[in-house]
């Protein structure tokens, strides 16, 4: 469909609960040929790899695996950072033999450890200097649409309030991230300058219907940063938490469905296309997300606009393909454009999957208070008061949901 196509199906944005309409979400554990899912191993043999084919080939679109020449060269490397808490190493992750291609991954780990530490690992959105007050971080560089950022980039410590990380580091726990630019910059120019080109077959100019989008490509660059963590001493990698605020939240979501490697998933603010359900049709749809970020999914998902009820899939599913792993999905108040209540029926409908391998989920009809965590299962929620954001309040959840299974 072209950008008029879609807009021609796109209905007015609705914010009224009562005006949602009825629908019928797909049953995580029964297989499109009928058949019931009965016991976990059916779960893991069957109905994931059958769902997370779907969720591919209809929404994130495919991704090429870890490429042969993926190799990493730490560039820098200091025990005396943050106020001597933490060592910093900066790491070239090279996508290919030649090094011309390469995302630079920014680690804290905490000087005071015994062992090898957990890890939260998260993309960022404007560049690996903005994410703190550490003088000495390379400052990344901006890939915006050419006229569109800063001409200076963003300042040093720009969205330190995002990333509290000397509370991780008090924590015990280490802080991995990228920016997503060195992935994928994050607008429509027909995947020429991110990853994708990498991997175009002899005359192919732009990914196939079913081929990766910007957050599957995302996605794809935290999997190879976890290629990277698996290598480090100092990190456990059989602890690693991936997170993501908002878009960035919906690429955490979508790299936890397809990695197992990641032990935890923390999806914040991901709204549509991330943790809320599709069929609400509750501000940002299916029809919208594709209008302003053509680039986000595959070719595929622009079928779907304005026709969620064709999905063969919808976003509970995307969060029992963690299971039985925990995860944890917030919600902001005022964060209507990502539908709050979408977000947390995902979790409610996730839950009998994660009930398959006797584990508790996320339980309820109505949203619960504001600023009351849930976290007695294995899918955590909360609704934060105030808007779309990530903040302190936020983290401390993740952190304290993330202590009962990283710790
Ligand atoms: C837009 C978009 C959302 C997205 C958000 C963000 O609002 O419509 O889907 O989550 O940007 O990334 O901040």
């Amino acid at each position: 469909l072209g950008v008029s196509g879609v807009r021609a199906q796109e209905p007015a944005m609705n914010y009224d609960e009562s005006r949602v309409p009825a629908y019928t979400l797909p049953d995580p554990l029964t297989m499109s040929d009928g058949r019931r899912v009965a016991d976990a191993e059916g779960w893991m043999s069957e109905r994931r790899p059958e769902l997370l084919a779907l969720f591919e080939s209809q929404i994130y679109g495919k991704a090429p695996g870890r490429p042969e020449g993926v190799h990493f060269e730490v560039l820098s490397e200091d025990r005396y950072a943050l106020s001597n808490m933490a060592t910093r190493k900066e790491i070239a992750v090279y996508f290919t033999d030649d090094e011309e291609h390469f995302m630079t991954l920014l680690l804290y780990v905490p000087n005071k450890r015994t062992d090898a530490v957990p890890v939260f690992l998260g993309l960022n959105f404007k560049g690996n200097h903005t994410i703190c007050d550490d003088p000495l971080v390379t400052p990344s560089t901006l890939r915006t649409e050419p006229g569109k950022g800063p001409s200076e980039g963003f300042p040093r410590a720009a969205a330190a309030s995002r990333w509290p990380v000397e509370m991780l580091i008090a924590n015990g726990y280490g802080l991995a991230t990228v920016y997503r630019g060195d992935i994928d910059p994050d607008y429509d120019d027909g995947f020429q300058n991110g990853v994708h080109p990498l991997f175009y077959r002899d005359g192919q100019t732009r990914p196939a219907p079913d081929e990766w989008g910007t957050i599957a490509a995302w996605a794809w660059g935290l999997s190879r940063a976890m290629d990277y963590l698996e290598t480090d001493e100092d990190v456990d990698a059989g602890r690693v938490a991936v997170i993501g605020h908002s878009r960035l939240g919906k690429a955490a979501l979508w790299a936890g469905a397809v990695d197992t490697r990641f032990a935890l998933v923390v999806s914040n603010d991901s709204g549509c296309g991330g943790a809320a359900l599709a069929r609400r049709r509750y501000a940002e749809t299916v029809a919208r997300i594709n209008r302003l970020f053509p680039h986000w999914f595959c070719d595929n998902y622009k079928r779907y606009a304005g026709n969620e009820d064709a999905l063969p899939v919808d976003q509970h599913e995307l969060i029992a393909l963690i299971a039985p792993r925990p995860v944890y999905i917030a919600s902001a108040a005022g964060d209507k454009w990502a539908d709050v209540k979408g977000e947390f029926l995902a979790g409610v409908h996730a839950t009998p999957v994660y009930e398959l391998f006797g584990s508790e989920g996320l339980y309820g009809t109505e949203l619960p208070p504001a600023d009351e965590p849930c976290m007695s299962g294995r899918i955590g929620y909360h609704v934060r008061s105030g808007g779309h954001d990530i903040t302190l309040y936020d983290w401390r959840q993740f952190v304290k949901f993330a202590d009962n299974y990283l710790k």
